[in-house]
């Protein structure tokens, strides 16, 4: 079902926590390319054939090369009107986090104080090895070896294969089961466990609003979806909310 404003804004209204989770369509408007839209790929590879720690191991200095490509591209870009409007909203509830597959620090770079990030983070590296985290990006085109064992530095961000960080995906799990309000922006919605998180919402009873291009495996599940770029619509019902709240008071 197509959107309605103001059935979310009163909901929005009368919650004391809501959260979002977003996917790379957020990012869309800054300049990211999705994984599975026009540009999604590289060199004629898909996302599923490079990030994975089998591809590391076959052909590490594809993937690097890979990554080094996506930094420059996100070292480039800003936050569009989209992050900024869930800066917005965070400063309108009483309790609000952003749960993000994005990689690309464009959540705290607006300036969204609570971020979880499920996939890492582009600009972090570890040692593929040992796991000795490295802070800052590494620039080097050549694969850097980690000082403490000799293994080879890769990305801290998480491949298909890997686990999740254990604290992050306990804290999205933590907030989908007590929030009131839930909004999906800009996933596909078909990578687990991420995909399942609006799940655990729905059985909180929350109430769900995707904002999306199209529907999606999640759409059925939402109360409403909001078809159109989520840099136009998230600022535009959110600055509804903000009005109707300040009428209020
Ligand atoms: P996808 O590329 O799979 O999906 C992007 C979604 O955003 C699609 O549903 C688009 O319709 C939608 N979209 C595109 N532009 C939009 C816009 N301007 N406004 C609103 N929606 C828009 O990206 P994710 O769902 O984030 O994982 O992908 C999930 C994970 O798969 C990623 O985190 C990454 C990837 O492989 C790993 O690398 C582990």
């Amino acid at each position: 079902m197509n959107g309605n404003s103001s059935e979310l804004i009163s909901r929005l209204m009368n919650a004391r926590s809501v959260v979002v989770l977003t996917g790379a369509g957020i990012s869309a408007a800054s300049g990211v390319p999705t994984f599975r839209g026009e540009g999604g790929l590289w060199k004629n590879y898909r996302p599923e054939e490079l990030a994975t720690p089998s591809a590391f191991l076959r052909d590490a200095g594809l993937v690097w090369e890979w990554y080094l490509w996506r930094r420059d591209l996100i070292s480039q870009v800003k936050p569009n009107p989209g992050h900024q409007a869930l800066v917005e909203l965070e400063n309108l509830v009483p309790d609000c986090a952003v749960i993000t597959q994005n990689v690309d620090n464009l959540h705290q770079d607006s300036g969204s104080r609570k971020v979880i990030e499920l996939h890492g983070n582009i600009m972090r590296n570890k040692c593929f090895e040992c796991g000795k985290m490295y802070q800052g990006e590494v620039k080097s085109d050549a694969i850097p070896h980690c000082p403490e064992c000799g293994g080879l530095i890769r990305p801290d961000v998480v491949w298909f294969g890997e686990p999740l960080p254990e604290h992050a995906i306990r804290e999205a799990h933590q907030y989908a089961g007590k929030c009131d309000v839930f909004l999906i922006v800009g996933t596909s919605g078909i990578v687990e466990p991420a995909a399942s998180i609006p799940f655990i919402a729905r059985s909180a009873n929350a109430y769900l609003a995707e904002f999306n291009l199209n529907s999606t495996p999640i759409s059925e599940i939402c109360d409403e979806t909001f078809f159109g770029e989520a840099d136009k619509k998230l600022p535009e019902i959110i600055g509804d909310f903000k009005k109707r709240k300040r009428n209020l008071s």
